[in-house]
């Protein structure tokens, strides 16, 4: 049997990580600035996550929701403790697209309304409601768009109030940072004029900060640089290190009725373990300070160069938008260089490097660029 042929794949098997670095079937060594798309937070084989995993496996592997689980009432409390929203609940399911779904189902039970708004260039996901509220019409199915989306232009916020004031609207969905998108930063301004006109019209705010958050940016959601508090937050990518998991953080307004929400493998004992060591190492090794600076550091480091329009992100969410197509660039960074890079539609390169990225291992990938920008 084949396997359905749906990913774009690099010419490179990684067989070994540790830290920020791969090896491949060959013995070839790679710096990681990708980080498995956003997903490797706390380094490739993290001694303390690797502990943490097998010493789990040993005593309970698996068993359903119809009991309690002690690990996830650990989880919720050192998400709380980290991102500051310890009077919020915690839904856990099983990846971004999974949160979302959930996260607009009960923005849709709460108001009793159908209508969604979303952005322009989103980016929240392939199953049926979140790519509904995706901004890519060549992978909705009819059957996908047979939801009530309206997408709006990023930061237009009279668009949202003009909208909003239709009066069915249960939710607006935007992401923290737009990742998928190309590095679309919303306007501090922007999110807090959301808040303001979603509590106005009773709409629920929703932040997708699948990729944004779990302290990639610095902070440990992106919205929280503009101070400003979601009805309900989405989360995966950055939550385990690469076993698969979702959340969503949902505010004390929301009333909890059973069998609303559930999955089978949502919470399970090996996704918590995982998920617990990764919230205590990056407590514990202050990570969110290190993407802040590691961030910055690169940010102020990226050569300058006639190819280069503009660097923009935060913290280890960065992408570097070039005047020419990417893909021989990226190219040279992992053949030539052996760097691991992501990049967003042709013209962006994107880094989305584990928090645990140090200056030395920056400065390496600056170098690398330069010497491949000056061969242009
Ligand atoms: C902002 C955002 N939301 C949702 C998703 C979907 O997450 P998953 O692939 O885990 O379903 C992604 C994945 O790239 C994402 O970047």
């Amino acid at each position: 049997m084949n396997l359905f042929d749906v990913y774009s794949l690099f010419d490179v098997t990684p067989v070994k990580g540790l830290g920020c670095h791969i090896w491949d079937d060959k013995g070839t060594e790679y710096l990681d600035l990708y980080g498995g798309h956003a997903v490797i937070s706390v380094g490739h084989c993290h001694p303390r996550y690797v502990a943490a995993l097998n010493d789990q496996i040993d005593r309970i592997g698996f068993y359903s929701n119809s009991v309690r689980n002690p690990l996830q009432e650990r989880l919720a409390t050192l998400v709380g403790e980290l991102s500051g929203y310890g009077d919020y609940s915690l839904f856990l399911a099983n990846s971004g697209a999974e949160a979302n779904e959930n996260a607009l189902k009960l923005a849709s039970f709460h108001t009793g309304k159908d209508r969604i708004v979303a952005f322009r260039h989103s980016f929240h996901g392939r199953t049926s409601g979140a790519v509904a509220v995706t901004d890519n019409p060549a992978i909705v199915s009819p059957f996908n768009s047979n939801h009530k989306v309206t997408f709006l232009p990023l930061g237009d916020s009279a668009a949202v109030e003009a909208e909003l004031a239709k009066g069915d609207v249960a939710g607006v969905i935007i992401e923290g940072i737009q990742g998928v998108g190309g590095i679309n930063i919303p306007e501090d301004s922007f999110f807090r004029e959301l808040r303001e006109l979603c509590t106005r019209y009773g709409v629920v705010l929703i932040l997708d900060e699948v990729q944004s958050g779990y302290g990639r940016t610095g902070k440990f959601f992106a919205h929280q640089w503009a101070g400003i508090r979601p009805d309900l937050i989405s989360m995966a990518k950055g939550m385990a290190n690469g076993f698969p998991i979702g959340g969503v953080l949902i505010s004390p307004a929301f009333k909890a009725s059973k069998g609303l929400l559930g999955t089978t493998f949502g919470g399970n004992y090996l996704a918590m373990a995982a998920a617990i060591a990764v919230a205590e190492i990056i407590r514990d090794e202050r990570l969110m300070d290190n993407a802040a600076a590691v961030g910055k550091w690169l940010t102020d480091n990226i050569p300058q160069s006639p190819l280069i329009k503009e660097v923009r992100g935060r913290g280890l969410m960065m992408g570097i938008d070039f005047t020419v197509p990417v893909a021989p660039i990226r190219s040279a960074l992992l053949y030539d260089k052996h760097i691991f890079t992501g990049v967003s539609g042709k013209g962006m390169i994107r880094l989305l490097a584990p928090l645990t990225l140090s200056v030395p291992e920056a400065s390496q990938f600056v170098s690398a660029l330069g010497e491949i920008l000056d061969n242009q």
